[in-house]
């Protein structure tokens, strides 16, 4: 639906699921996203939660699975969006790891910020990343996003305590980017 130059964001497909699977029990991708804990998840389980999903009919939000070389890499969206002060979370996970630190990620974030600020007309987006997620922190500054604060200690992760630093970007600043030379 959304088409970058390397990656297309789409709407997820069941044929999807075992690639999903294996992400979702993959430890290092669980502990680099830090959303919850890690936890084991049967395909069982991830198959019933998808057709129970798309049982329910209609369409599937602002949510996408990242496609790449034709392969599911991940998945990205916008969450709990503000109807009054037209705000919106970004979130995303690129699940294979193959494909961490090669660009892929600032592609979709670029895709995403366009989808937010001209076709959903959010004026502000936002996000939060642990601050000892180095890779993540560069793609978002990348991208426009600047550090607004932190949570300190507020995370727990593999065995220590970390700051939960809180991100954001507005449109004004969005739109300012697209008339300078991308970096
Ligand atoms: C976070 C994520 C979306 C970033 O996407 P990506 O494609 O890996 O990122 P990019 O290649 O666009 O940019 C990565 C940046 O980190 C740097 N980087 C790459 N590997 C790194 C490493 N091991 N440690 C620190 N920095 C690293 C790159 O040089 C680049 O920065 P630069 O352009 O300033 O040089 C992706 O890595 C991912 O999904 N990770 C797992 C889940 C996760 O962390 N989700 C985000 C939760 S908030």
């Amino acid at each position: 639906m959304l088409r970058g130059e390397r990656v297309t964001l789409r709407a997820m497909r069941r044929s999807d699921l075992p690639r999903l699977w294996a992400m979702n029990n993959d430890l290092a991708v669980e502990l680099a996203g830090g959303g919850d804990p890690p936890e084991p998840q049967s395909y069982e389980r991830l198959v019933a939660a998808y057709d129970r999903e798309v049982a329910r009919g209609g369409r599937d939000g602002t949510w996408f699975a990242i496609e790449a070389d034709g392969k599911f890499i991940g998945q990205c969206g916008l969450m709990h969006p503000n109807p009054t002060a037209h705000t919106v979370e970004l979130g995303i996970t690129i699940g294979d790891k193959a494909y961490w630190g090669r660009g892929y990620g600032r592609e979709v974030i670029r895709l995403l910020l366009d989808y937010a600020f001209r076709l959903r007309n959010y004026r502000r987006v936002w996000l939060w990343v642990h601050a000892d997620n180095e890779r993540g922190r560069r793609a978002y500054r990348a991208c426009g996003f600047v550090e607004e604060g932190r949570l300190r200690q507020h995370v727990y992760s593999h065995g220590r305590y970390v700051d939960a630093v809180y991100m954001g970007l507005l449109r004004e600043e969005w739109d300012q980017r697209q008339t300078e030379p991308a970096d």
